[in-house]
């Protein structure tokens, strides 16, 4: 994120003090989604409300690391972004949402009942770029919104790539389209751009405490949890460690496993299973030292873009 933001006249102009609900922002790739959303949630807070920001991308996150979404609750009055209140993350398990779009509309849903149960009137989500009809991006958008049930959705388009979506929504009495043009300064990343910057999410992520060394192995007897969707361990592959409601605790990285001794050792943050239930492997390999990913499953990359 580019530290000067322009801010056009048509978002100086937004009555913030009147939205409330869920708000979400949809648009392709690059359209400028995260740096509005952002935005609309700073001038929230400093409106005082209480507000959660929502980061729906699991590719090009910005609240926490790749292969995830996240929900940071705003401290009232405090703009600070990220948000400083309390957060919880939810495991999609690759960083586009092709092939994994029910495990992103699930944790979309269960970050938002997170919200909701901390009293938040306002959450702003800020959605992946996939909307290439195609590639089921529309109809992802689609369902989000049966799910979410958004009171308005700010549309970011070039030109004219939502509409199929937006037609039918303009006519609803529940939910209001605010159509914004893309800021000049919004850039479009490459697919080594995105790359890198995920890396360096997963790199924020693992890096151990101080720099430079490394974590200390975690050794999990995985034959006392839960394994979704099943006890399928490869090297380097990328999980998640759960609580009993599906919240991500924290990510590891598989360095080895005993299927005998029914043992897995993982690079992760976490020092201890404290409140893990499960264990929930993603379809992504993680170099441990470049933390550069690729997908597991070839039947969900083949010919594929990376919209990640
Ligand atoms: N209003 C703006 N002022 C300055 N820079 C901007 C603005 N909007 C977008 N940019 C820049 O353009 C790039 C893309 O913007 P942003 O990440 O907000 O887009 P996005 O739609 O969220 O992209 P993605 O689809 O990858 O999530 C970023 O480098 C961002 O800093
Ligand atoms: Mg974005």
């Amino acid at each position: 994120m580019e530290t000067h933001v322009e801010v056009p006249r048509a978002w100086e102009q937004l009555a913030v003090e009147r939205l409330r609900g869920t708000l979400l922002v949809i648009g392709a790739p690059d359209v400028g989604k995260t740096t509005f959303a952002r935005y609309l949630y700073q001038r929230l807070c400093e409106a005082a409300r209480c507000v959660a920001y929502l980061d729906g991308d699991p590719g090009q996150s910005t609240l926490g690391p790749p292969a995830t979404i996240g929900l940071s609750v705003g401290v009232r009055g405090d703009a600070a972004f990220p948000p400083k209140g309390p957060s919880w993350r939810s495991f999609v398990g690759a960083v586009s949402p092709q092939g994994h779009m029910l495990p992103l509309l699930v944790g979309a849903s269960r970050l938002e009942r997170a919200a909701r149960a901390q009293g938040v009137d306002t959450i702003v989500y800020d959605t992946s770029g996939l909307v290439d009809p195609g590639q089921g991006g529309l109809a992802l958008k689609q369902a989000e919104i049966d799910l979410l049930r958004p009171s308005v959705v700010f549309a970011i388009q070039r030109a004219g790539e939502l509409e199929s979506l937006l037609v039918p929504l303009r006519w609803s009495s529940s939910v209001r389209v605010i159509d914004l043009c893309p800021a000049p300064l919004a850039r479009q990343r490459d697919v080594a751009a995105r790359q890198a910057h995920r890396a360096e999410g997963f790199a924020r992520y693992f890096a151990s405490p101080g720099g430079g060394g490394t974590w200390p192995v975690l050794m999990v007897d995985w034959g006392r949890l839960a394994v979704y969707p099943a006890p399928r361990f490869v090297l380097h592959g990328l999980l998640a460690l759960e609580d009993r409601d599906g919240y991500t605790l924290g990510l590891g990285i598989v360095f080895d496993a005993d299927f005998r001794e029914k043992r897995v050792e993982l690079y992760t943050p976490l020092n201890s299973l404290a409140g893990v239930d499960a264990l929930r492997l993603g379809d992504l390999i993680v170099d441990p030292r470049t933390f550069r990913d690729h997908r597991l499953l070839a039947k969900h990359s083949g010919g594929a873009a990376d919209s990640g």
